[in-house]
């Protein structure tokens, strides 16, 4: 079942970004599908881990490209992926000591906040990359 749509909207015509950006909605819907099938707390911890990783990956790759363009608005922008890095390892560790589920709340959570943060700051970098 897709519980996020990477639809057209949140394409910004930077094919590694792009690339990266599906890779990530689908660890999303992957795990939403595991949650939804009530796997084990032990099954969903390799998931877990993997969006972890690949979030922390991506970011990576993103500010690579602000680094090496001069972003004016990399300070910002990084300090959103550390926030969330923060939170997924906290929800990671909390999920994996027994103390939170994964729940629809959480799915939403990851959701949303990919969502916005395409939609309004990978936009913006990718415009910039453009022309840099
Ligand atoms: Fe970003
Ligand atoms: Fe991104």
């Amino acid at each position: 079942m897709t519980f996020v749509q990477f639809s057209e909207d949140l394409h910004l015509g930077h094919a590694l970004i792009d690339t990266q950006h599906a890779s990530l909605f689908e660890a999303v819907n992957q795990l939403h599908d595991l949650m939804l099938a009530g796997t084990s707390r032990q099954q969903l911890a390799p998931m877990l881990a993997f969006l972890r990783s690949y979030t922390v990956e991506h970011f990576a790759t993103e500010e690579a490209f602000m680094a090496e363009t001069g972003y004016p608005g990399m300070a910002l922008h990084k300090a959103q992926h550390d926030d969330l890095v923060r939170q997924v390892q906290e929800l990671e560790e909390k999920h994996n000591a027994g103390s939170l589920t994964i729940s629809i709340t959480v799915m939403i959570f990851l959701r949303d906040w990919l969502a916005q943060h395409i939609s309004v700051d990978d936009r913006k970098l990718a415009q910039h990359l453009q022309v840099h």
